[in-house]
């Protein structure tokens, strides 16, 4: 056997620690750790499991510098550890809940996806995305959340990358939780907000603005894009929304949205999108991870223009927002032509 199996085992093992991190989120190893360290013993009894079994799962959480024995006695949750509470700062609790529950069960059929260029997360659950999540809200509460700590760790990005000053309104469109709207109201504060999105993504929205201090200019819809939009809004945003639907639903948004903007509107694209030559390193895995999951891989930033010239929308300018692996597309209906 080569010398570099075991280091290469190692390095193949990742899918198998994440899968071992969500049971112990999913057990409460996680959160009784948050009210102070514990014995193996008590842990085990406080989560009704097996005792030898439970001390096994915590050396490995161990060795991923998740816990750390305290000083007393018992395990404590590391600074990293931590990470993985829902309500701090860059959780990482929605993402790997949103790992296991989503994304993995739609690689298990990543053949499927490579060989028809179709989702296999359709073909594993027999239906769509969304669709999942609101049969099934707790699933869904994770995936807000990783949306949510995700979304904040671009917005200052976005923020500096983009002047939002001359708008005195907007519509946040798939704009879940409401990170985006709540950090725009924010920084400007003779705003107003409109944030849509289906009724189980804007549950937790209310708490979201109000924890900004926004909760008076935003108004919360709930309703489908696909059948309509809010209208009137100086701008328009749609920040990771296009790059979950094939072309034919992209355009039928992108038309919703045009139909609801006045003819001196303006829309905001955010999305990752591929450089038109070759790819950027961080996005592959990205790509893949839509494929099996909606059965569409990135877009081109061309790909992106000639979407938006479909639904009557031109696009004026087209940028990689710095530090990010997000692009912004600025669009403004051309004129003359209805969607
Ligand atoms: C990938 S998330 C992006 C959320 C947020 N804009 C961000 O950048 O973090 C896509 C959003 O589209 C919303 N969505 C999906 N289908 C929708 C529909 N038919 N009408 C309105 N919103 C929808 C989802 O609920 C979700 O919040």
């Amino acid at each position: 056997m080569s010398s570099d199996y075991l280091q290469l085992e190692q390095r193949l093992s990742d899918l198998l620690v994440m899968q071992a991190l969500y049971s112990a989120i999913d057990l409460g190893v996680i959160d009784r750790l948050t009210a102070g360290p514990m014995t193996d013993a008590r842990l085990a009894e406080a989560i009704a499991a097996d005792p030898r079994a439970t001390q096994h799962l915590l050396r490995l959480l161990g060795d991923e510098g998740i816990v750390q024995a305290a000083p007393g006695g018992g395990w404590t949750l590391t600074d990293y550890g931590t990470r993985f509470r829902p309500e701090v700062p860059g959780s990482l609790h929605g993402l790997v809940l949103s790992y296991v529950e989503l994304l993995h069960p739609a690689y298990r059929r990543l053949r499927f996806s490579i060989t028809t260029g179709q989702s296999g997360f359709l073909a594993a659950f027999q239906t769509g995305f969304y669709e999942h999540l609101a049969r099934h809200p707790r699933v869904g509460a994770h995936f807000n959340n990783w949306m949510d700590t995700s979304s904040s760790d671009w917005l200052p990005a976005l923020l500096r990358a983009y002047d939002f000053a001359p708008f005195r309104s907007f519509v946040d469109v798939g704009g879940s939780r409401g990170r985006l709207s709540a950090a725009l109201l924010a920084a400007y504060p003779r705003m107003t907000g409109t944030l849509f999105d289906l009724d189980q993504a804007l549950a937790e929205a209310p708490a979201v603005l109000a924890a900004a201090g926004v909760e008076s200019r935003c108004e919360c819809i709930a309703g489908s894009f696909f059948a309509a939009v809010p209208q009137g809004a100086e701008l328009y945003l749609l920040s990771r929304v296009l790059f979950n639907w094939d072309d034919a639903r992209a355009v039928a948004i992108l038309k919703q949205v045009r139909a609801a903007m006045p003819p001196q509107g303006v829309l905001l694209v955010i999305d990752m999108a591929l450089p038109d030559q070759g790819s950027a390193p961080a996005q592959t895995l990205t790509s893949l991870n839509l494929l099996a999951l909606f059965g569409v891989p990135l877009r081109t930033v061309g790909e992106y223009r000639a979407l938006l010239g479909r639904a009557g929308l031109s696009a004026r300018r087209s940028d990689k927002i710095a530090d990010t692996d997000l692009a912004l597309f600025e669009a403004v209906p051309i004129a003359g032509r209805h969607p």
